[in-house]
């Protein structure tokens, strides 16, 4: 049997629309020659009687399944039905999507192709070259970039440019690897955290442009305390950010007593002079520094770059962040008549954050940086 690919259609009141959208699903079946199509309606006991027409529908599509829950929100909604489809039907893949009319299942089988070729995770994306949102007020389209840009910005995650698209194409693979408890399960602010969780356990990702179309029928559920949380969310993703950046910090410690080490062995043990003995003790520190930080701090980011090209990078930076320290240490005792070992401090504080970042961004970037297909590519 092939691999299945199952749809994730998280519902609540979508009695008008629900039937529209299934057979859409269904009929790209012919266009997927490397999956089966399934279908899986997760639906909080919508009032409308959702449940009915989707107990109907399945005499009709054989791969149809639902599950009803107590309605607890987008998010818990997303979880229950995610862990529910890996359990029971073992998937190759995951595709998330709205069960309103909003996304064209024609894209799916363009997903699927991308993941076919290599990448693990697919996004479409509303504010990729070719994708659009012609439906939103001014006051939508406002609401949505902005709250992608601060996603964005804040969750460290630049080069995603829709950050709470709710269609997405994903390897079980690399849901298994993600922790759903750290995902917030809060409505809509669960979509930024499982892209961020994904992205975070090495996700091979691709944008794919799509066109939000209007509901066929009904109206959001999106309420203003959604998005608050949100913004409440964003704090969290920050937050959960700063776990390299501890590591980092710790590993910069080891650097310092390797460096100690190195220079009291070889001046009081083998008499070798300062001016010798310092500069092995700094390069010592270096070389200990970039072993860990690459075996334990950015352990996650699968960067595909050769370790000798990380080394040396890795060197550049710590010159560029040696000659700063070296300056701010310098200006703020001659300049600004700073306490010695204040400025020292300041220093080593400064030069650590700029060393984070530069290795980040530049050593250890994420290798999927940027990448989008446009229309015309399709
Ligand atoms: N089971 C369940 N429980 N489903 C829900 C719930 C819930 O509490 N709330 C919403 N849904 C379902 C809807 O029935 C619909 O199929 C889908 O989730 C999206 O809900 P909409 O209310 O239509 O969301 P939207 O169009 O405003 O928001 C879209 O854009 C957001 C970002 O701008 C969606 O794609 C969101 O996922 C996305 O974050
Ligand atoms: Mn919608």
């Amino acid at each position: 049997m092939r691999p299945i690919a199952c749809v994730i259609l998280p519902t609540y009141n979508e009695s008008e629309n629900i039937e529209a959208v299934i057979r859409g699903i269904f009929e790209q079946r012919e266009k997927i020659k490397t999956h089966e199509l399934y279908v899986l309606v997760v639906d909080d006991n919508s009032p409308d009687g959702t449940e009915k027409i989707v107990s109907f529908l399945q005499n009709k599509y054989y791969n149809l399944y639902i599950i009803s829950e107590e309605k607890q929100g987008l998010g818990d909604a997303y979880k229950k039905g995610i862990e529910y489809a890996l359990k029971r039907f073992e998937p190759d893949l995951i595709i998330q999507m709205d069960a309103d009319g909003q996304h064209d299942p024609d894209s799916i089988p363009v997903f699927i192709s991308l993941i076919n070729n290599g990448f693990s995770l697919v996004v479409g994306s509303r504010f990729a070259q070719g994708g659009g949102t012609p439906y939103f007020s001014i006051i939508q389209k406002i609401y949505s970039l902005f709250g992608n840009w601060l996603i964005r910005l804040f969750g460290g995650i630049p080069r995603i440019r829709d950050c709470t698209s709710g269609f997405k194409c994903i390897k079980a693979d690399l849901i298994k690897k993600c922790s759903f408890d750290f995902i917030s399960t809060n409505g809509y602010s669960f979509q930024s955290s499982f892209l961020f969780e994904l992205i975070k356990n090495g996700a091979e990702v691709i944008e794919v442009p799509i066109i939000f179309s209007n509901r066929l029928a009904g109206e959001t559920k999106l309420s203003a305390k959604d998005r608050l949380n949100f913004l409440l969310n964003l704090i969290k993703l920050r937050f959960s950010h700063s776990e390299e950046l501890i590591k980092f910090c710790f590993v910069g410690a080891s650097g310092i007593i390797v460096n100690l080490g190195v220079y009291i062995t070889l001046t009081r043990l083998f008499y070798v002079i300062l001016e010798i003995a310092s500069p092995i003790g700094i390069e010592c520190s270096i070389i200990t520094n970039f072993f860990l930080n690459n075996a334990w701090t950015f352990k996650k980011r699968k960067n595909r770059s050769h370790i000798i090209k990380k080394m040396l990078k890795f060197h550049i930076v710590a010159g560029i962040a040696g000659i700063i320290n070296y300056s701010i240490v310098l200006s703020l005792v001659y300049i600004f008549g700073l306490y010695d070992l204040i400025a020292i401090c300041i220093g080593i504080i400064i030069a650590t954050l700029i060393n984070y970042g530069l290795n980040s961004m530049w050593t250890w970037k994420h290798k999927h940086e940027e990448e989008t297909i446009s229309d015309t590519e399709l």
